[in-house]
């Protein structure tokens, strides 16, 4: 009995040590060492739970064996009263192994069983706290593993697969759903392993005290085990119900906030606070849904342990009667049943969380499983995603297939565009079998009325959108073919609308070129004329632009975006409309300044301005994306546009 006792003290005593240890260097530092995940699109749960918890596996073991402590620390609580009822007041004789207590006084036993019984219900709380703040943290570390993934995989998506999901439905999915996804598998953990070994360690002492009351009680697992199930066809459609009713309230929301001075202009905000109300209306009752078809099963399941306690009271008092169970024992027994509620509970609570993770599972995914723009770039998932494109020329088969272009003394490459065609989706083509040729180094002007596809048609060319069939080339070699970060190395774009982002102006003209020195930005202001407007600014290059830039002008706007292309340095620059709402003078001088900082570069511009127009080598006009007219001819003396 000593050694025992002993020994227990010593293993309880090391494994709370390492508890402590393990829970001080997480608090100090809840992400160390979290590392990346490689996470497939997961379809079940076990790939995407191991790959979650794959590099915190020590954790979890840690986690694991103080659960287990825990539960035996539990299981082990109402044996002092058994011994004290049996052998102290009950005067059974003591068996070998408790020898040395038939020494003691029945006061001194009842006190020793009391000191007893305190120290394993510390020893069980202190287990219970590491347990609990371990499980929490492994659950924040796989959130943001989860979440870093998601981020990871829809910035390198294909932009138009990403532009399909609304910006609310893709933070409710990267926001809520990963960290319910990380919550399930913490909660598995946390709940499936102790109460397995609660009921198995349960199972097994009451079955050696007596196997006949055991197995009345265990007739009540078949019951627990129909409601389970009627319970989980409940639940899971209803969660998914709840997290898209969620992710449709996070999408008006961000919608409608977006659009603040468009609701006051327009005197919108009681409709809008009308539709948002109603809108979480339907949230909350989706969610109300969902939390019933779980507890409505909850008076069933937790009656069915009360079941078992009424039948064994029963045929307990016959097994006590018939002298083949101790009072004590029948005590022990009872104790074991009535303890029984909690875990029955937290497995009905686990089977909540587990529908709603599951729920949010498939809809982080869905995102997962975005096709990635061609070739990838990201080291972390090599050739995932890739089974949807038709076959490409691979880099590897020409290491360096595009010359250096930072040599100024080259002129900027050729383009061609080789029949190419472009449809959104379902919807007719945007661009029809266009082709056009666009000389190395020569300044080419798009025309055309508005919705004609001169946007579109400049998307194609950095990739933002991909087109349905045909090809584009630049010297020669297919753009999808060729390596992003070399690709972004040779075209760039200033867009029609800005794209800044909050910061100063430098650090949106840094957006450029990482690691762009201070004098690099300040000579891109210059020529794209932001100096001459900062200036002005008594924080100059400083100075913050606000969300989406909105505290510069439009015109001001466009410059920055200038002067964040101008520092890219590529050999290829598209500018969307870049002067529109400028005022004559500052257009030309932004026109005189931009053509002579990019000389020999190829320029595409897509502009209605004659003073462009006028100086450009090439002037192409797209119509209902043909293109009806090109200008002059092209060196090799064919046509610079064929029209379809
Ligand atoms: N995301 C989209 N989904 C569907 N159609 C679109 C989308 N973006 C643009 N379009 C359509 O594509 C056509 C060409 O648009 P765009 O290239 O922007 O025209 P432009 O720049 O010449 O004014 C337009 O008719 C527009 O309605
Ligand atoms: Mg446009």
């Amino acid at each position: 009995m000593l050694p025992i006792a002993i020994a227990g003290a010593a293993i309880c005593a090391v494994s709370l040590t390492a508890g402590l240890v393990t829970r001080t260097t997480i608090a100090r530092s809840p992400l160390r060492r979290a590392g990346q995940a490689r996470i497939a699109a997961p379809q079940r749960w076990r790939p995407l739970a191991q790959a979650l918890i794959a590099r915190d596996k020590p954790i979890a073991l840690l986690a694991t064996w103080l659960m287990f402590l825990d539960t035996v620390i539990a299981l082990a609580a109402p044996w002092p009263l058994m011994i004290v009822v049996d052998y102290g007041l009950g005067h059974h004789p003591y068996p070998p192994v408790l020898g040395p207590l038939s020494t003691l006084s029945t006061l001194s036993l009842a006190v020793a069983a009391a000191a007893a019984g305190l120290l394993l219900v510390v020893l069980g709380s202190v287990a219970g706290y590491l347990v609990t703040f371990l499980i929490g943290a492994l659950g924040e570390r796989m959130t943001v593993r989860l979440r870093s993934a998601l981020i990871a995989h829809v910035l390198r998506a294909e932009p138009a697969a990403v532009a399909r999901y609304p910006l609310g439905e893709l933070t409710s999915r990267i926001g809520t759903d990963a960290a319910a996804v990380a919550d399930a598998v913490a909660a598995t953990v946390d709940t499936l392993i102790p109460d397995a070994a609660v009921l198995v360690g349960m199972t097994v002492i009451t079955a050696l005290l007596d196997w006949r009351l055991t197995l009345v009680v265990l007739g009540v697992i078949p019951l627990y085990a129909i409601t389970a199930r009627l319970r989980n066809t409940a639940l899971r459609p209803a969660q998914r119900r709840a997290r898209v009713r969620s992710g449709e309230l996070a999408t008006l929301a961000t919608g409608l906030l977006a659009r603040i001075p468009l609701i006051h202009v327009f005197h919108r905000a009681n409709s809008e606070e009308q539709r948002y109300r109603q809108a979480s209306g339907q949230a909350a009752a989706a969610a109300v849904t969902a939390l019933d078809a779980s507890a409505r099963f909850a008076p069933v399941s937790d009656t069915l342990p009360g079941l078992g306690l009424a039948a064994a009271l029963v045929v307990g008092t016959i097994e006590v009667s018939s002298g083949r169970l101790t009072l004590g024992g029948l005590l022990v027994f009872l104790a074991y049943l009535s303890s029984l509620t909690t875990p029955v509970r937290s497995l009905a609570r686990l089977s909540t969380v587990i529908a709603r993770g599951t729920a949010s599972r498939d809809r982080v995914a869905e995102l997962l499983r975005l096709p990635m723009l061609q070739p990838a770039d990201n080291p972390l998932r090599p050739g995932h995603a890739g089974s949807r494109h038709r076959t490409r020329p691979s880099p590897a088969a020409h290491p360096d297939p595009v010359p250096a272009r930072c040599d100024r003394r080259l002129p900027g490459p050729a383009i061609r565009l080789d029949r190419v065609t472009f449809a959104h989706r379902a919807r007719p083509p945007v661009l029809a079998a266009v082709s056009l040729y666009i000389a190395p180094g020569s300044v080419v002007c798009v025309t055309g009325p508005s919705g004609s596809g001169k946007t579109t048609l400049l998307s194609l060319l950095v990739r933002l959108a991909e087109p349905r069939s045909g090809r584009i080339d630049v010297d020669g070699l297919d753009i999808s073919g060729i390596p992003l970060p070399k690709l972004r190395e040779i075209v760039t774009l200033v867009p029609q609308n800005p794209w800044l982002h909050a910061g100063t102006i430098a650090e949106n003209i840094g957006y450029g070129r990482a690691g762009a020195t201070g004098a690099q930005i300040a000579a891109a202001a210059e020529h794209a004329g932001v100096a001459a407007f900062a200036r002005d600014m008594p924080l100059g290059l400083q100075t913050p632009v606000g969300e989406d830039g909105t505290q510069l002008s439009g015109g001001q706007q466009r410059r920055v975006a200038v002067a964040r292309a101008l520092l890219a340095d590529t050999p290829v620059v598209l500018l969307d409309e870049p002067t529109t709402g400028l005022d004559p003078a500052t257009e030309s001088r932004l026109i005189d300044d931009l053509l002579s900082v990019t000389r020999g570069k190829t320029l595409v511009m897509v502009t209605h301005q004659p003073r462009l127009t006028d100086r450009a080598d090439q002037v192409v006009r797209v119509d209902a994306g043909r293109i009806t007219l090109a200008g002059s001819p092209t060196a090799d003396g064919r046509p610079s546009a064929v029209p379809a």
